[in-house]
């Protein structure tokens, strides 16, 4: 590192003299390029909020880009020690720990992670958090959306594609305030619909009509609960997006009827490419209003996706956004009830580089400038998915929007949750699925999942157990495989696997007061619903490469069956004996000490039976006999929680050798409820219960 010492102090000169780098917060910094020039990156597309300098950065302030530029690309490279861990960088392949790591941002269709041996994904986080041996921690944000390397082999470097670009630094005392200084600045999820968190079952495709009645039956028929149902691309007419297939699907608003008195939802795909087809509705209006993505010679720009040629709206453009936004009022009230927003990098078959060339044009308007592709590529997703959030938003002001994307930006996790492309049925996805989710959590997107169950290629029984006894634990969890596997439904091999993938989702089921209060903690302040091991305890060293086990909010530590050699925080965590039997597929779950976990009484088969009126609050005092944890509820939909309709408790216990005791209060919302609680005392492995009890206190006698 030495050799940087004088590179860092010139790096500090030049930085000291540039006109606006500062503090914009106690331990937060923000550092200008020489040739910063605004209107290359703002409106900044990541950071939610004008950035405003209050105070000058501190001598002793360690991390200082270096910014370099040669009149075409700009790097910025930051020293960091050799003992740092890193992670972040959003949807990447590999290990959790990304030191040594390269990745380009630059938001790829990337089948089965194979191009560019799966350094390029479908989406793009500029971000990287960094942990040091004592736990303090760092965030290095690039606020730039131009295409852009990060290369980790030795120190931080970046590369861009692009106009020199400002960078963010965040100086904090653990990772988890890291964090939630990244909330600050980039926002947090809006609150979901409660049936998000359900399990959710995908295939491309579910045709016709029939089949989707016929799988939501038999989920209802063999108990397995499940919110979901999703419509890939063969319901559309031709693929020409916002049409149905007239005899597969002939009546939607019908189909999701009978879905929604199975208590089913029904997500739909839109795709960007709009079918160059002068006989389509969506089309000559798209044409007429002028909404289309220019090529360099100002015409519109033709590739080819699913329905052949088409052309791509483009959402830089304030009259686009609304036009697009306008197309779901008809769509959403067909009964729909949520949006899959695909292919949307965009991904462009015929072409080199499988997306529109870098030098087509982006009108842009209001605040965004006109420029060329290479700057919105990387926003391209993230601007449509804000777009249709807004448009199902005003076809149905009273309910909590959800749509999934594949292709977004750092930032984006405040319109939309994400799935990981896709991904193979195999050991080697399976197991990859941990890192990647935990870093995107990482990354500011807490709502995101793989496809359960693998998407390319056949799953058998076994990868599909594990891969659904696992599943349940991440924030989104849906099933989907591709066109020509063979079928994926938790019922398709056989009784073993059924009896499995039932045992594992009912017990999302009933952690959902707990995974709600998780994502309610997502929402308000950042917190990560899935989170890595090492947040347990930032000490200990061991933990920092742990990536085949992780954490369910800070309280549960999912261990999957397959899991090798995890390294395990210390601390006596104990098993949570659910009430069926252990099979050989199911995950081991433990209850951190000092915490209390709201679980449900009985198995709901879908979130419309879901309340919260019986509560079992498993405890798991620390050495000291203390224990505490929360439980938010609300409506489940709609936007009453934003004016106070929603409770949240506080549950203090504590524990001697006669009694644990728990004291519960209410310490927010207006929402008040009856319910009745009982402890379920986790102590070497067994659970003792206490009676119900609506009152504020309750205990439980140990003696014997
Ligand atoms: C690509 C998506 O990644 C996949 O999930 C989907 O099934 C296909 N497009 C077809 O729409």
């Amino acid at each position: 590192m030495k050799k940087y010492i004088l590179l860092l102090f010139l790096g500090a000169q030049l930085v000291l003299r540039g006109q606006s780098s500062g503090l914009i917060a106690d331990d937060i910094a923000v550092f200008y390029p020489e040739n910063y020039e605004a209107e290359r990156h703002q409106p900044s597309f990541a950071i939610k909020r004008e950035l405003e300098i209050r105070g000058k950065i501190p001598r002793q302030w360690t991390l200082i880009p270096q910014f370099g530029y040669d009149g075409e690309n700009s790097t910025v490279k930051i020293d960091i020690d050799e003992d740092v861990d890193l992670y972040g960088n959003g949807e990447v392949t590999g290990s959790l720990r990304r030191n040594g790591t390269s990745v380009e941002l630059w938001n790829t269709d990337n089948y089965v992670y194979k191009k560019h041996e799966g350094k390029r994904l479908y989406q793009s986080h500029p971000w990287l958090l960094g942990v040091r041996p004592d736990g303090t921690a760092f965030g290095v944000l690039a606020d730039n959306t131009w295409k852009q390397d990060f290369d980790l082999k030795d120190d931080i470097a970046i590369t861009s594609y692009g106009p020199p670009f400002r960078m963010v630094i965040i100086e904090k005392n653990s990772p988890q305030e890291v964090m939630h200084a990244l909330a600050d600045l980039i926002g947090t999820i809006p609150m979901p619909p409660l049936w998000a968190l359900g399990y959710q079952q995908s295939r491309y495709s579910y045709y016709p009509s029939d089949s989707v009645r016929y799988i939501a039956r038999e989920f209802r028929k063999r108990k397995i609960p499940a919110d979901v149902i999703w419509m890939d691309i063969d319901y559309m007419d031709g693929y020409r997006i916002f049409t149905f297939d007239k005899q597969g699907f002939p009546d939607p608003r019908k189909l999701n009827r009978d879905l929604h008195k199975l208590d089913f939802k029904s997500v739909y795909m839109i795709d960007p490419g709009v079918k160059a087809d002068e006989d389509y509705g969506i089309y000559q209006q798209g044409t007429e209003g002028s909404h289309w993505v220019l090529d360099q010679s100002g015409n519109a720009f033709v590739g080819e996706v699913w329905p052949g040629d088409c052309v791509f709206p483009d959402y830089t453009r304030p009259e686009t956004q609304k036009w697009w936004a306008s197309l779901y009022g008809d769509f959403m009230k067909l009964g729909i009830d949520g949006v899959w927003n695909d292919m949307n990098e965009p991904a462009v078959f015929d072409s080199d580089n499988f997306t529109m060339p870098e030098t087509n044009l982006h009108r842009g308007g209001g605040d965004l400038p006109q420029d060329i592709h290479r700057r919105y590529h990387n926003v391209y997703g993230m601007l449509m998915v804000k777009a249709s959030r807004e448009g199902i938003l005003k076809a149905s002001p009273g309910k909590r929007p959800f749509v999934l994307s594949r292709a977004n930006f750092l930032g984006g996790q405040r319109y939309a949750a994400t799935w990981t492309g896709d991904n193979l049925s195999s050991w080697e996805y399976l197991k990859l699925s941990v890192p990647m989710s935990l870093n995107l959590s990482l990354s500011g997107q807490p709502f995101n999942g793989p496809d359960i169950g693998g998407f390319s290629k056949n799953a058998d029984g076994d990868l599909l157990a594990h891969w659904t006894a696992i599943g349940v634990y991440f924030p989104f969890c849906r099933n989907h495989s591709s066109k020509n596997t063979t079928s994926q439904e938790p019922w398709a091999f056989g009784e073993t696997i059924e009896d499995a993938s039932r045992k594992a989702i009912n017990r999302r089921y009933k952690l959902l007061p707990y995974l709600y209060t998780l994502f309610r903690k997502a929402h308000t302040a950042g917190t990560p619903v899935m989170q890595p091991v090492f947040f347990a305890d930032v000490k200990d060293l061991s933990l920092r490469g742990e990536e085949e086990t992780f954490l369910l909010g800070e309280d549960l530590l999912i261990i999957p069956q397959w899991a090798e050699r995890p390294h395990l925080p210390g601390g006596k965590w104990e098993t949570i004996p659910f009430e069926e039997e252990q099979d050989d597929y199911q995950a081991t779950v433990k209850l951190r000490p000092g915490a209390i976990v709201p679980i449900a009484d009985e198995v709901f088969q879908s979130t419309e039976d879901y309340n919260t009126r019986k509560i079992v609050l498993l405890i798991n005092p620390d050495e000291e006999g203390k224990a505490s944890g929360t439980l938010y509820d609300d409506e489940g939909n709609g936007f009453g929680f934003e004016k106070g309709i929603y409770s949240l408790h506080r549950f203090t216990g504590s524990a001697d050798d006669n009694e644990v005791r728990v004291e519960i209060k209410q310490t927010e919302g207006s929402r008040k409820l009856r319910r009745v609680y009982k402890i379920g005392y986790i102590h070497d492995g067994l659970i003792t219960y206490s009676d119900w009890s609506a009152d504020e206190v309750i205990t439980l006698s140990l003696e014997k």
